[in-house]
């Protein structure tokens, strides 16, 4: 026993000494590998894989901050990352190396220590493909293995880089550089393979996941998530069988979508790789699959074989999906209890509201509970395993309103689970959306195509109707028991769009907040207990690692992500701009930010308003469809792009028309959309935006008086 508890403590000093020389014991960087993935939870001062583990359960068992000293928190260092987009990543740190990634997919590698820079690379993304980031140019993280770190770019590279120097070691195209498909998740790496999805489902494409092997870059195996075209044959008999779940001609209209944009989880012992499957393309299914059908793999968790991409099961969460309800958030595995037995568990919280605890060795439902009040369904039948419908929520005879939005329940911000607790922590939004048919549907290829209507709506020129809409918008950080499935506790927050959560054996529970706050909670209680001012909305999660003895919070801080780009009239008066910086945290430091300076303010001067009633609807219609995505609903904006009501440019015809419809911009990561829209519809849009700005400026008085 001596023996052994001396041997651990030389080991111990022997780790701390390699730390503070950025190395391992063979001066390798980066050096993780099989072995020290699966047995992560043996070297908590790491956080080597995307959600720490193989399990991503972004629990960690640091407890030097703890409940009672969370309090003594404060800034120990700070890193600008000198871009103003959304900043999602969650940063990896190896033996005392950060990598992290800001908006543009740009990598920088940072002494986890003091936050000093060692190298950083930008991939020097075209800022044109902005054009088919329907939810921000954002990066949600790197993946490290024996020396390399793996970047997917924006564009749908897949890159290697050296871990010591940030060089490209090899690069891959995944993807067809003349679809509109972009990579902003994580990398994930199992075994010699290292796994990689892509977005673009809104635009029109056919989601796949890949692997790439690590040493050369070459294709390993590719897994599609929705058929092709019939008559071409299918790749494997999972595209066989999901083929006989589809109607109409899927193919013609982009693809079918299916997207593997974020969340994976791997288990090593059952060798089983789980990913989850986005929305379909468009959105409504009554014009991807007439007459209905459960379109898989739209909207399933789906395992497979690591080595070779093999099917093994799926659950769908919402079949035939059409209100954008992806399963692409986050999943984490964990062996828990249940009716007295001992289970494998897969939990999820995607999009469409409910909670799902399901058995990973084979697929089979255990539970599934609303963790949000919605109304497209009333509960999950246990036989079935499937959602029990509200017929009227499809929206095939009138629109409807229907809770959760296309924004989800939960979207892509990691939860948490903490086994100390018992409890899993979800970041939840909580507002509805209007759907409806649309007057009519044109698939329009690389642009929006949701086939929905009646989503936006105009904004009521009356401030009460709009205070009405406001208390609609809600967020909170909710404890769930997914064992007894429901709510353990609940933090109501000052609306939706907060960070990500990390949780500790500290009995704590650390998220940042859209109104600029970096919070620590009680695990166990849901008790606020220290809170620091970020200067700018936080989305990404947090991490924790410990290096020569001290243990360290980070959280990468940067307002962004669709909810920022298209609810600009709840982001102008809840939300705080956009500052990107990596914050980090230790017990009694002191370092303070420099202070901010950021514009919020629309200045309104827009030219007299002379366009009629038929203009102005064509107008809103085409804003709506083609600009809103990135401008804002209603033409007022979230604070990451310029507020089209405040330009300029809605003066001069001819510069409005180099802008929009000649990509004068396009370098900016404005994007020519004159092969989306003609020039009268561009026109009509300018006189659209004027009559926004014309009530947006009444409405500013009123208010100021
Ligand atoms: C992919 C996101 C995206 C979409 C879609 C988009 N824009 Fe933009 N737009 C931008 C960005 C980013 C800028 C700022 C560029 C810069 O930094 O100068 C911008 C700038 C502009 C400007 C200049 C504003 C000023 O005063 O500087 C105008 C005008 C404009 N956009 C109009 C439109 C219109 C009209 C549409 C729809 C037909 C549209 N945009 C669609 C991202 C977008």
């Amino acid at each position: 026993m001596l023996v052994r508890s001396g041997l651990l403590f030389t080991t111990l000093i022997f780790f701390a000494a390699c730390n503070s020389q950025i190395k391992d014991t063979n001066g390798n960087v980066a050096a993780v590998d099989s072995a020290r993935l699966i047995d992560a939870d043996n070297e908590p001062g790491n956080w080597m894989s995307h959600g720490r583990t193989y399990s991503e359960q972004r629990f960690s068992p640091l407890q030097q901050i703890d409940e009672n000293n969370v309090k003594n928190l404060g800034l120990a260092w700070y890193f600008d990352l000198q871009t103003q987009r959304g900043i999602e990543a969650t940063s990896i740190v190896v033996d005392g190396v950060m990598y992290v990634t800001s908006a543009w997919s740009i990598v920088h590698a940072l002494d986890a220590q003091s936050g000093a820079p060692l190298w950083s690379f930008d991939p020097e993304v075209a800022k044109s493909k902005a054009e088919h980031a329907c939810c921000d140019v954002v990066n949600r993280g790197v993946a490290v293995w024996q020396g390399k770190v793996f970047l997917g770019a924006l564009d749908g590279r897949l890159i290697a880089l050296d871990a010591k120097t940030g060089s490209v070691n090899w690069s891959v195209a995944t993807l067809d550089p003349t679809l509109p498909y972009t990579i902003t998740g994580a990398p994930r790496v199992v075994k010699d393979k290292v796994l990689i999805g892509n977005g673009g489902a809104e635009y029109g494409v056919r989601g796949y996941i890949s692997a790439y092997n690590v040493t050369d870059g070459s294709l390993a195996w590719r897994f599609y998530t929705v058929p092709g075209n019939p008559a071409q044959g299918f790749e494997n008999a999972a595209m066989a069988m999901a083929a006989q779940t589809w109607n109409g001609r899927w193919w013609e209209l982009g693809g079918g979508g299916g997207t593997v944009w974020d969340s994976m989880a791997y288990d090593p012992a059952l060798d089983l790789l789980y990913f989850g499957v986005g929305n379909g393309t468009p959105w409504n299914q009554e014009l991807r699959s007439p007459g209905g059908g459960d379109n898989l793999f739209l909207s399933s968790i789906v395992a497979v074989k690591p080595d070779t991409g093999e099917y093994v099961w799926h659950y769908q969460t919402t079949p035939g999906e059409t209100w954008d309800y992806t399963a692409t958030q986050h999943m984490i595995l964990a062996d828990m209890k249940i009716e007295g037995e001992l289970r494998q568990v897969l939990m999820q919280a995607p999009k469409n509201g409910f909670f799902y605890v399901l058995d990973r060795t084979n697929g089979e439902l255990l539970s599934a509970q609303p963790f949000i009040d919605l109304n497209w369904a009333t509960h999950v039948d246990m036989t079935t395993g499937r959602p029990v419908e509200v017929a009227a929520a499809r929206y095939l005879e009138a629109p409807y309103v229907v809770f959760p939005s296309y924004l989800g329940g939960h979207n892509w911000q990691p939860m948490s689970f903490n086994p100390e607790t018992g409890l899993v922590y979800i970041p939840v939004l909580d507002f509805p959306a209007n759907y409806g048919q649309p007057e009519a549907f044109r698939y329009v290829p690389g642009s929006a195509n949701t086939g929905t209507d009646g989503i936006v709506g105009s904004l009521p020129d009356n401030q009460a109707e709009r205070d009405a809409m406001r208390a609609l918008m809600q967020g909170r950080l909710l404890a769930w028991d997914p064992v007894a499935q429901q709510e353990a506790w609940r933090v109501e927050q000052r609306g939706p769009w907060n960070g990500g959560t990390l949780t500790t054996a500290g009995n704590l529970v650390f998220q940042g907040a859209a109104h600029g706050q970096f919070v620590a909670f009680s695990a166990d209680s849901g008790k606020d207990l220290w809170h620091f001012p970020t200067q700018t909305g936080v989305v990404a999660a947090p991490i924790t690692y410990e290096i020569n003895g001290q243990q360290y919070v980070s959280v990468n801080v940067g307002w962004g992500g669709a909810f920022a780009l298209v609810f600009g009239e709840f982001v102008q008066s809840e939300s705080l701009p956009n500052v990107s910086r990596v914050l980090t945290f230790k017990l009694g430091a002191d370092a303070t930010l420099p202070p901010v300076n950021w514009q919020r303010r629309v200045h309104f001067n827009p030219p007299p308003l002379t366009a009629d009633k038929n203009i102005l609807h064509k107008g809103y219609a085409a804003y709506q469809d083609r600009c809103m995505g990135c401008h804002g609903l209603n033409a007022v904006s979230g604070l990451l792009v310029p507020d089209l009501r405040g330009s300029s440019y809605l003066w001069d015809e001819r510069e409005w028309d180099r802008v929009v419809m000649q990509g004068s911009l396009s370098e900016r990561g404005m994007p020519a959309m004159g092969a989306y829209i003609d020039s009268d519809e561009s026109e009509a849009i300018r006189a659209y935006v004027t009559q926004q700005a014309h009530r947006g400026a009444t409405l500013a008085t009123q208010h100021s008086k």
